[in-house]
Protein backbone atom coordinates (compact mmCIF):
# COMPACT_ATOMS: atom_id res chain seq x y z
CA UNK A 1 0.00 0.00 0.00
CA UNK A 2 1.29 3.58 -0.98
CA UNK A 3 0.01 7.09 -1.12
CA UNK A 4 0.56 8.98 -4.67
CA UNK A 5 -0.51 12.29 -5.59
CA UNK A 6 -3.54 12.06 -8.29
CA UNK A 7 -2.47 12.68 -11.68
CA UNK A 8 -4.05 11.51 -15.41
CA UNK A 9 -2.73 7.71 -14.25
CA UNK A 10 -5.51 7.78 -11.34
CA UNK A 11 -8.49 8.70 -13.27
CA UNK A 12 -10.81 6.13 -13.72
CA UNK A 13 -10.32 4.84 -10.53
CA UNK A 14 -11.25 8.25 -9.28
CA UNK A 15 -13.85 8.62 -11.55
CA UNK A 16 -15.29 4.78 -9.77
CA UNK A 17 -14.45 6.43 -6.22
CA UNK A 18 -16.69 9.06 -7.01
CA UNK A 19 -19.62 6.48 -8.39
CA UNK A 20 -19.42 4.65 -5.71
CA UNK A 21 -19.73 7.42 -2.95
CA UNK A 22 -22.89 7.25 -0.96
CA UNK A 23 -23.30 10.94 0.14
CA UNK A 24 -23.76 14.04 -1.90
CA UNK A 25 -20.70 15.82 -0.11
CA UNK A 26 -17.42 14.43 -1.50
CA UNK A 27 -15.13 14.10 1.45
CA UNK A 28 -12.59 15.61 1.36
CA UNK A 29 -14.02 18.24 -1.09
CA UNK A 30 -10.73 18.33 -2.57
CA UNK A 31 -11.49 15.05 -4.63
CA UNK A 32 -14.88 16.42 -5.81
CA UNK A 33 -15.06 15.92 -9.64
CA UNK A 34 -18.44 16.88 -10.82
CA UNK A 35 -17.49 20.88 -10.85
CA UNK A 36 -14.64 19.87 -14.18
CA UNK A 37 -15.38 19.06 -17.44
CA UNK A 38 -12.28 17.03 -17.85
CA UNK A 39 -10.04 14.97 -15.62
CA UNK A 40 -7.18 17.43 -17.04
CA UNK A 41 -9.05 20.54 -15.71
CA UNK A 42 -9.96 18.83 -12.30
CA UNK A 43 -5.99 17.99 -11.90
CA UNK A 44 -5.26 21.58 -12.93
CA UNK A 45 -7.48 23.13 -10.47
CA UNK A 46 -6.67 20.85 -7.71
CA UNK A 47 -2.72 22.25 -8.26
CA UNK A 48 -4.09 25.91 -7.39
CA UNK A 49 -5.91 24.49 -4.78
CA UNK A 50 -2.65 22.97 -3.22
CA UNK A 51 -0.30 26.10 -3.93
CA UNK A 52 -3.07 27.96 -1.28
CA UNK A 53 -4.52 30.18 -4.10
CA UNK A 54 -8.28 32.10 -3.66
CA UNK A 55 -9.62 30.76 -0.37
CA UNK A 56 -7.20 27.76 -0.08
CA UNK A 57 -4.15 27.21 2.48
CA UNK A 58 -1.69 25.19 1.18
CA UNK A 59 -2.45 21.46 1.01
CA UNK A 60 -1.43 18.01 -0.21
CA UNK A 61 -3.52 15.49 -1.82
CA UNK A 62 -3.13 11.85 -1.70
CA UNK A 63 -4.85 8.31 -2.71
CA UNK A 64 -4.24 5.45 -0.68
CA UNK A 65 -3.48 3.04 -3.12
CA UNK A 66 -3.23 -0.93 -2.79
CA UNK A 67 -0.56 -3.61 -4.52
CA UNK A 68 -3.71 -3.86 -7.15
CA UNK A 69 -3.47 -0.13 -7.68
CA UNK A 70 -6.83 -0.17 -6.55
CA UNK A 71 -7.65 3.69 -4.82
CA UNK A 72 -9.12 2.69 -1.73
CA UNK A 73 -9.09 5.94 0.51
CA UNK A 74 -8.11 9.42 0.01
CA UNK A 75 -7.05 12.31 1.97
CA UNK A 76 -6.41 16.36 2.54
CA UNK A 77 -3.72 17.49 4.17
CA UNK A 78 -3.74 21.48 4.54
CA UNK A 79 -0.43 22.53 6.17
CA UNK A 80 -2.09 25.28 7.68
CA UNK A 81 -5.13 26.30 10.12
CA UNK A 82 -7.40 28.81 9.52
CA UNK A 83 -9.86 29.68 12.00
CA UNK A 84 -12.78 27.92 9.99
CA UNK A 85 -10.42 24.59 10.03
CA UNK A 86 -9.31 25.28 13.61
CA UNK A 87 -12.74 24.97 14.35
CA UNK A 88 -14.17 22.63 12.37
CA UNK A 89 -11.89 21.02 9.48
CA UNK A 90 -8.91 20.61 10.65
CA UNK A 91 -5.22 19.73 9.24
CA UNK A 92 -6.33 16.23 8.01
CA UNK A 93 -9.35 15.29 6.11
CA UNK A 94 -9.52 11.66 4.78
CA UNK A 95 -12.68 8.99 3.56
CA UNK A 96 -12.48 5.11 2.66
CA UNK A 97 -14.06 4.03 -0.86
CA UNK A 98 -17.80 2.74 0.51
CA UNK A 99 -16.79 -1.02 -0.70
CA UNK A 100 -13.65 -0.68 1.77
CA UNK A 101 -14.52 0.28 4.60
CA UNK A 102 -13.93 -1.57 7.86
CA UNK A 103 -10.84 -2.59 6.85
CA UNK A 104 -8.83 -0.75 9.20
CA UNK A 105 -7.86 2.47 5.78
CA UNK A 106 -8.52 5.00 7.65
CA UNK A 107 -6.99 4.19 10.18
CA UNK A 108 -4.14 3.66 8.11
CA UNK A 109 -4.14 6.72 5.71
CA UNK A 110 -4.24 8.67 8.38
CA UNK A 111 -1.01 7.32 9.82
CA UNK A 112 0.55 7.65 6.66
CA UNK A 113 -0.77 11.45 6.38
CA UNK A 114 0.85 12.02 9.49
CA UNK A 115 4.18 10.90 8.38
CA UNK A 116 3.45 13.71 5.45
CA UNK A 117 2.33 16.02 8.33
CA UNK A 118 5.95 15.36 9.79
CA UNK A 119 8.00 16.03 6.68
CA UNK A 120 5.92 19.49 6.38
CA UNK A 121 6.99 20.22 9.95
CA UNK A 122 3.34 20.32 11.55
CA UNK A 123 4.02 18.81 15.08
CA UNK A 124 0.69 18.93 16.61
CA UNK A 125 -2.18 17.89 14.38
CA UNK A 126 -6.02 18.85 14.34
CA UNK A 127 -8.28 16.34 13.33
CA UNK A 128 -11.81 16.45 13.55
CA UNK A 129 -14.85 14.41 12.90
CA UNK A 130 -18.79 15.34 13.34
CA UNK A 131 -20.09 13.96 16.97
CA UNK A 132 -21.84 10.97 15.24
CA UNK A 133 -19.42 9.55 13.13
CA UNK A 134 -18.05 6.86 15.27
CA UNK A 135 -15.17 5.29 12.61
CA UNK A 136 -13.60 8.21 12.58
CA UNK A 137 -13.31 9.29 16.09
CA UNK A 138 -11.79 5.34 16.30
CA UNK A 139 -9.65 6.14 13.38
CA UNK A 140 -8.26 9.51 15.11
CA UNK A 141 -8.11 7.84 18.28
CA UNK A 142 -6.32 4.81 16.95
CA UNK A 143 -3.60 7.45 15.98
CA UNK A 144 -2.96 8.50 19.47
CA UNK A 145 -5.56 12.05 19.16
CA UNK A 146 -6.42 13.52 21.92
CA UNK A 147 -9.59 14.76 22.62
CA UNK A 148 -9.79 18.89 22.94
CA UNK A 149 -13.21 20.92 23.45
CA UNK A 150 -15.86 20.35 20.96
CA UNK A 151 -16.97 23.30 18.11
CA UNK A 152 -20.82 23.70 17.62
CA UNK A 153 -21.30 24.75 13.79
CA UNK A 154 -23.80 27.27 12.96
CA UNK A 155 -26.47 24.88 11.80
CA UNK A 156 -25.71 23.37 15.50
CA UNK A 157 -23.59 20.55 14.42
CA UNK A 158 -21.30 19.18 16.85
CA UNK A 159 -17.84 19.16 15.62
CA UNK A 160 -15.04 16.49 18.29
CA UNK A 161 -11.18 17.86 18.02
CA UNK A 162 -8.62 16.00 18.48
CA UNK A 163 -4.59 16.84 18.71
CA UNK A 164 -2.11 14.12 17.44
CA UNK A 165 1.24 14.64 19.13
CA UNK A 166 3.49 14.53 15.61
CA UNK A 167 7.06 15.36 17.24
C1 LIG B 1 -15.22 7.17 8.82
C2 LIG B 1 -14.41 6.34 7.82
C3 LIG B 1 -13.24 7.18 7.31
C4 LIG B 1 -13.88 5.08 8.53
O1 LIG B 1 -13.12 4.33 7.60
P1 LIG B 1 -12.76 2.79 7.85
O2 LIG B 1 -11.70 2.41 6.87
O3 LIG B 1 -13.99 2.01 7.88
O4 LIG B 1 -12.11 2.85 9.30
P2 LIG B 1 -11.21 1.75 9.98
O5 LIG B 1 -11.47 0.41 9.29
O6 LIG B 1 -9.79 2.21 10.04
O7 LIG B 1 -11.86 1.66 11.40
C5 LIG B 1 -11.42 2.39 12.52
C6 LIG B 1 -12.24 1.94 13.73
O8 LIG B 1 -13.56 2.46 13.61
C7 LIG B 1 -14.51 1.43 13.63
N1 LIG B 1 -15.57 1.81 12.68
C8 LIG B 1 -15.43 2.11 11.37
N2 LIG B 1 -16.61 2.47 10.86
C9 LIG B 1 -17.51 2.37 11.87
C10 LIG B 1 -18.91 2.60 11.97
N3 LIG B 1 -19.62 2.98 10.91
N4 LIG B 1 -19.51 2.42 13.17
C11 LIG B 1 -18.78 2.03 14.24
N5 LIG B 1 -17.45 1.80 14.23
C12 LIG B 1 -16.83 1.96 13.04
C13 LIG B 1 -13.76 0.19 13.18
O9 LIG B 1 -14.38 -0.99 13.63
C14 LIG B 1 -12.42 0.42 13.85
O10 LIG B 1 -12.53 0.13 15.21
P3 LIG B 1 -11.31 -0.51 16.04
O11 LIG B 1 -10.16 0.46 15.92
O12 LIG B 1 -11.85 -0.63 17.42
O13 LIG B 1 -11.01 -1.81 15.38
C15 LIG B 1 -15.30 5.88 6.61
O14 LIG B 1 -16.48 5.32 7.10
C16 LIG B 1 -15.66 7.03 5.65
O15 LIG B 1 -14.96 7.27 4.68
N6 LIG B 1 -16.78 7.73 5.94
C17 LIG B 1 -17.23 8.85 5.12
C18 LIG B 1 -16.25 10.01 5.16
C19 LIG B 1 -15.91 10.44 6.55
O16 LIG B 1 -16.73 10.41 7.45
N7 LIG B 1 -14.65 10.85 6.72
C20 LIG B 1 -14.15 11.33 7.98
C21 LIG B 1 -14.48 12.77 8.12
S1 LIG B 1 -14.09 13.31 9.77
Amino acid sequence: MRLVRPSIVWEKEHQQYVEEWDSSRMIPSSFYLTAYETYEDYLKGLRERESGQGKWVPSSNYFLVNDDDRVLAMVDIRHELTEHLLNIGGHVGYSVRPSERRKGYATKILSEALVKCKSLQISHVLVTCDEDNIGSAKTIMNNGGVEDKSYTDTDGTIKRRFWIDNE
